[in-house]
């Protein structure tokens, strides 16, 4: 750049002179106004330091607090939550628990719980199968009808206690005639205690998101039964749909930002990231009640990528076993670009961070169906008046939905097999297996319901006789009363499921069976094997070693029987729905309590930020020196802000 010769310039042309003056003095009076302009425009932007008070730790603590968070303990982590379950365990001990029951969560526990640590949180549940449906028969009554299933049959005690909404599909064809003008009704209608808001579904949707890509896609694909998963681009479609569909749902029952929403299941993998987008201070805790499989096997969906985005938008993912977290982290390894925590089981993907938790569910206890029954004697009689069995038949029972996957044709290959190998039993045992209609539409429900039709006729034809039939097989639906006298009724539950998640009749028999007898064979593909090692394990795919399990049952003394049933018992008793409900509430409480403290953190180091940027000010920085210093501060701020949970 050039300098300017003052000394040359008075020895030429005065107005030479005059004009270089004149342009230095409209030099530094551009300067002057542009600083001016520029403190202005600094100010507009970002009001300087000084004028705004800088609020103390307690102050910035008070304002997190009243944006609805609850005042955090001091600690984090699984310490505190094993801590406030005892703490909840303790405090419903006078509240009618008897002190051999310290120890076991009721309903007492997690209303407790929800009071103490999720205070005013709004519980949301979202599945697709709704609690109660409601028909319509011949001759315009409606008529109430409950589910077959595990899942309602586990979330119902829970919804009771918790008094929350559940959102649902509402599937009955009285349903619409039983809802208010916003599709809400409240349930259980003996005893209204929560809300179900139903959303209604089109033929084509049911048909493509929950024939289709649920059931006939993601079922087969979870659960290792040899039933090849189809996908296809139509039944994908819909299912993103139907997700986004609910997702508008949660986001309209939901009374303020931060509900605690508790996603069910495969048919709505998509939605806790259309929910974390749309609330995102929102608690997401989404349960998989089905297997996850491993890397290769979920490789095969093709749209595998997007179904873990969707289900890494929730705080916490939920899974039966540990076995099958371990698969899910392994497949979100393999397929997206994320950071795993193995130690804490958590996967941080796009910023945000989902905690992997195994949480094996169960049944409330005791059973309210319970107290409804006889004693055990008279359960049994009823049972062998109606099936007009005699006082010495062994009756073994089985009870499900009519799935390829609960392995119904493999227990009566065993009874076959029984039958061959020791033909002294044929005439001295009975099974009955209820297998409730479910998926018909899809022709691989409706191959299995005829193998099994086909062999159970040839099977009677072969060893039945006047007045004896081997297996009663009724392909109805019984309500959970009625389950219960079954149970209580039998010698022997037959659990031989190819792969299940958990499967909740093997811990209804036990909790069925208060007379301690009664022996449960259950698969070692069941989740429920993990938790009940003194039933008789068994490999269904296994003819003979079933059929041997089978004999062991039905000769196994009343003491050995009363030994395993108790230690079944505790456990069924301890881990109950309401442990499982607790356990995941908490995993939220805690994650919320890490988001506030996370919060305050973060707003206290854009003040400490600040305030430095103030003291350079008052050290005399210039105003756009200022202003710079101020930018960077923000971005730092922005830099430390917390990931959703
Ligand atoms: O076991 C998986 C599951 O979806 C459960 O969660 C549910 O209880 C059961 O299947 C019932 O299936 P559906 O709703 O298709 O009748």
């Amino acid at each position: 750049m050039m300098g300017i010769d003052l000394g040359a310039l008075l020895t030429q042309d005065s107005a030479a002179v005059y004009l270089v003056g004149a342009s230095l003095l409209l030099s530094v009076a551009a300067l002057v106004l542009s600083s001016a302009l520029l403190l202005r425009w600094g100010r507009n932007r970002h009001p300087p330091v000084a004028e705004a008070a800088i609020p103390t730790y307690d102050e910035t603590r008070r304002q997190v607090l009243a944006e609805g968070a609850r005042a955090p303990s001091p600690v984090v982590g699984a310490r505190d939550a094993h801590a406030a379950a005892q703490r909840a365990l303790r405090s419903t001990k006078g509240e009618g628990v008897a002190t051999d029951r310290l120890g076991t969560w009721t309903p007492e526990t997690l209303r407790h719980l929800l009071k103490t640590e999720l205070t005013g949180a709004q519980v949301i549940v979202v599945s697709n199968r709704e609690p109660f449906i409601h028909d319509l028969e011949e001759g315009g009554a409606v008529k109430l009808r409950a589910p077959a299933g595990g899942l309602v049959a586990a979330l119902d005690p829970v919804m009771r206690t918790c008094a929350g909404t559940w959102i649902a599909h509402g599937s009955g064809s009285a349903d619409h005639l039983t809802v208010d003008a916003h599709d809400r009704i409240a349930v259980p209608p003996d005893n209204p205690s929560y809300t179900l808001r139903r959303v209604w579904l089109s033929e084509h949707e049911e048909k493509h998101y929950y024939y289709g890509f649920s059931n006939d896609g993601l079922w087969p694909l979870c659960h290792v039964a040899f039933t090849r998963p189809s996908f296809n681009a139509e039944d994908w479609e819909v299912y993103e749909a139907v997700n986004k569909r609910f997702a508008d749902v949660v986001v309209e029952e939901a009374r303020d930002e931060r509900p605690v929403v508790l996603i069910q299941d495969y048919h709505f993998a998509l939605l806790p990231r259309m929910i974390r987008e749309r609330l995102p201070d929102a608690i997401i805790i989404t349960f998989w009640h089905i297997p996850w499989p491993n890397a290769e096997i979920f490789g095969i969906c093709p749209w595998r990528e997007r179904i873990l985005d969707g289900m890494l938008g929730s705080s916490v993912m939920g899974f039966h076993t540990q076995y099958y977290c371990n698969n899910f982290i392994e497949t979100v390894d393999r397929f997206l670009e994320s950071r795993i925590e193995r130690d804490s089981s958590a996967v941080t993907f796009g910023g945000h961070t989902t905690h992997v938790h195994a949480h094996p569910i169960s049944i409330e206890w005791p059973p309210a169906s319970l107290s409804r029954q006889p004693p055990v004697p008279a359960s049994r009689r009823a049972i062998f008046d109606r099936f007009n069995l005699a006082p010495d038949m062994k009756l073994c029972v089985g009870v499900e939905r009519f799935d390829y996957t609960k392995g119904i044709i493999d227990r009566f290959r065993a009874v076959e097999e029984l039958f061959k190998r020791h033909p002294e039993w044929i005439g001295r045992m009975v099974v009955l297996q209820v297998a409730a209609p479910s998926r018909t539409a899809l022709p691989a429900y409706q191959q299995c319901q005829r193998e099994c039709l086909d062999f159970v006729d040839e099977l009677n034809a072969r060893y039945g006789h006047e007045g004896y039939q081997p297996i009663h097989l009724l392909n109805e639906s019984y309500g959970k009363d009625e389950v219960y006298g079954l149970l209580r009724a039998a010698d022997l539950c037959m659990v031989t499921s190819l792969h299940d998640g958990m499967n909740l009749v093997a811990k209804e028999f036990v909790a069925a069976r208060e007379d301690e007898q009664g022996v449960l064979l259950l698969s070692s593909f069941a989740g429920a094997a993990k938790e009940l090692p003194e039933s008789i394990i068994i490999n269904p795919y296994d003819t003979c070693g079933t059929a041997d399990a089978l004999l062991r049952g039905l000769t196994m003394s009343p003491e050995e029987q009363r030994e395993r049933m108790r230690r079944m018992r505790e456990t069924v008793r301890e881990n109950n729905i309401y442990r499982w409900a607790g356990n995941m509430l908490l995993d939220g409480a805690r994650l919320r309590k890490r988001h506030h403290t996370a919060n305050v953190t973060a707003r206290l180091a854009r003040q400490q930020a600040a305030r430095g940027a103030l003291s350079r000010t008052a050290l005399g920085r210039t105003p756009l020196g200022r202003n710079v210093v101020r930018l960077v501060s923000m971005g730092k701020g922005k830099n430390v802000e917390p990931s959703h949970f």
